[in-house]
C-alpha cells in the first residue's frame, strides 16, 4: 500500500427531509445563490419548488440557470459564470444529477478565472479560488456530489474532457434517496453501470498490498449487483435508492484509490469520445465499452485480478485463473444485459465510420490507462471490438 492523504471533504446530508438544513448550509457560505438544474424532471417532482420555498424561508436571494443538459455543455457553463457575475451571487447550488453538478463546478471555477472556461479542460488552468458549491442529488450515478471532477462538453469541436480539483468538491451535498423515485429505468440502469464502472477503474491498477480498498470495492461491486434489478422493477424501493445513492459517493470519492498511484480511467477516456460526437447517456457507453476493454487487457499476468474478483463478487470457482476471468468478463456483461443495457455500438446507432478518430482523439494527450498503458491503434482496436 502506498502513502496516501485522504480528506473527502464533502459534508453528507444523507436520508428523508434532509432538505431541512439546506438554508442553514448555504448560509455559511452566501445569501446571494444561484440555483442551476436541468430540463424539467425537478421541476415536475417539485423539488425545485421545495427548494425555493426553503431559501424563501429565510430570506436568501437566488436567481436559477435552467436547461443544462446530459452531457452538459460549454455554453451552459458561461451562461451560469455571467450569471453570478452579472448578480453578484456568492454560491452555486447544482440540484440534479451529475450534469448539474458537473457545469455547476465549472461555473464556479470559471467564476474567478478571466479566461475561457474550456482552459480548464485543455489543461491551460488550474481553478483557483472558485466560488463554494453545493449539490442535491436527484440520480445515483457519477459520484461528483463528492468528488473535485467535472466533465464537459464542447460541441463546437466535438470534444468532452474532464476537469478536476479538490476546490470544486461541493462544500455540501443532500442526498434524500427519495429524489431518485423518478428516475427511469433507462436512467437507473446506466447509472447503476457508470457506479460499477467508478469501482473497476480503480480496481483494476498495477498495485498490490490493497486488500481493505479491494474489499471495500467488492462490497460496492455486490450492492449493485443486488439493487440495480430492484429499482427498475419498484422505482419507490427507498433501501433499495438508498444503497445505490450511498454507492455511488463512496465509488468515486477517492476511497477505493487510496494506496494506489492511481485509477486506470482509460475506459471512461473512451466512452467520452464517443458521447462527444454522438450524444450518448454515459453508463450506456461504459456498459458497451468496458467489457470490451476487459477483454483487451486480460493476458496471464493480470488474469489473478480478473479471477478474484469473479470468485468474491460472482462466486466464479474456476481452477485456471484465466478460464475464471474470461467466466467474470462474461458474467459482468450478462449482468449489464440483464439491466437491458446495450453490448455493441451499433445496438445504439453509432457508425463505425469515425473510430480511428475516436481513438486518435482519446490519446491526444498521451497514451491513456494505469492497469494496462492504451496508445491510439490500441483504443481504436478496443472500439473496433464494440462497433
Ligand atoms: O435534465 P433533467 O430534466 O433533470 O433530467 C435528467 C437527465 O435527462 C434525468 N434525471 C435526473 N434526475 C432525475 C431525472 N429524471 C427523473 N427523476 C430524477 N430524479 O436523468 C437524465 C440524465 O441526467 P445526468 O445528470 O446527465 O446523469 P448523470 O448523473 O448520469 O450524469 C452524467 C454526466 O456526468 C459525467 C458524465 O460524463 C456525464 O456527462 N460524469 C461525471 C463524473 C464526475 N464528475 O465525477 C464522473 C463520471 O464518470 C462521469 O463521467
Ligand atoms: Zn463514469
Amino acid at each position: 500500500m502506498k502513502n496516501f492523504n485522504f480528506q473527502a471533504g464533502t459534508k453528507i446530508l444523507f436520508g428523508k427531509n434532509k432538505i431541512n438544513e439546506l438554508a442553514d448550509e448555504v448560509l455559511n457560505y452566501s445569501n446571494r445563490i444561484l440555483i442551476t438544474y436541468g430540463q424539467g424532471s425537478v421541476v415536475k417532482s417539485g423539488l425545485l419548488d421545495a427548494v425555493k420555498n426553503k431559501l424563501e424561508e429565510k430570506g436568501i436571494f437566488y436567481k436559477e440557470l435552467s436547461g443544462i443538459q446530459p452531457n452538459p455543455r460549454l455554453t451552459s457553463v458561461k451562461e451560469g459564470v455571467q450569471l453570478c457575475k452579472d448578480h453578484n451571487l456568492g454560491f452555486i447550488l447544482a440540484v440534479g444529477g451529475g450534469s448539474i453538478i458537473d457545469a455547476t463546478k465549472a461555473m464556479a471555477a470559471g467564476f474567478s478565472y478571466d479566461g475561457d472556461p474550456w482552459d480548464f479542460m485543455l489543461r491551460k488552468a488550474v481553478p483557483e479560488n472558485p466560488l463554494p458549491l453545493g449539490s442535491i442529488l436527484t440520480l445515483a450515478a457519477t459520484g461528483s456530489e463528492m468528488n473535485g471532477g467535472a466533465v464537459i462538453t464542447n460541441d463546437a469541436t466535438e470534444e468532452k474532457l474532464p476537469m478536476g480539483s479538490d476546490l470544486l468538491r461541493p462544500k455540501f451535498s443532500i442526498l434524500d434517496p427519495t429524489y431518485t423515485f423518478s428516475v427511469n429505468k433507462y436512467q437507473s440502469a446506466s447509472g447503476t453501470v457508470d457506479i460499477m464502472s467508478h469501482i473497476f477503474e480503480q480496481y483494476f491498477t498495477p498495485d498490490s498490498g490493497t486488500e481493505i480498498q479491494d474489499c471495500i470495492a467488492e462490497s460496492i461491486l455486490k450492492t449493485c449487483i443486488m439493487y440495480g434489478p430492484v429499482v427498475l422493477e419498484e422505482p419507490e424501493n427507498y433501501e433499495a435508492r438508498a444503497n445505490l445513492m450511498w454507492a455511488s459517493s463512496l465509488a468515486l470519492n477517492g476511497l477505493t484509490v487510496t494506496g494506489k498511484m492511481m485509477g486506470d480511467w482509460s475506459t471512461h477516456m473512451i466512452e467520452h469520445e464517443v458521447s462527444a460526437i454522438y450524444d450518448l447517456t454515459h453508463g450506456v457507453g461504459l456498459a458497451i465499452i468496458f467489457p470490451h476493454w476487459m477483454e483487451y487487457v486480460l493476458n496471464e499476468r493480470n488474469a489473478f485480478k480478473f479471477a478474484r474478483l469473479g470468485k468474491n463478487v460472482f462466486g466464479i470457482a474456476e481452477e485456471s485463473e484465466m478460464d475464471a476471468a474470461h467466466k467474470t468478463i462474461e458474467a459482468i456483461r450478462n449482468f449489464f444485459t440483464s439491466l437491458n443495457m446495450p453490448a455493441q455500438l451499433t445496438e445504439v446507432d453509432i457508425p463505425s465510420d469515425r473510430i480511428k478518430e475516436m481513438g486518435e482523439k482519446a490519446c491526444k494527450f498521451g497514451p491513456i490507462g494505469y492497469f494496462k498503458r492504451l496508445n491510439a491503434e490500441a483504443v481504436t482496436e478496443i472500439l473496433e471490438m464494440a462497433k
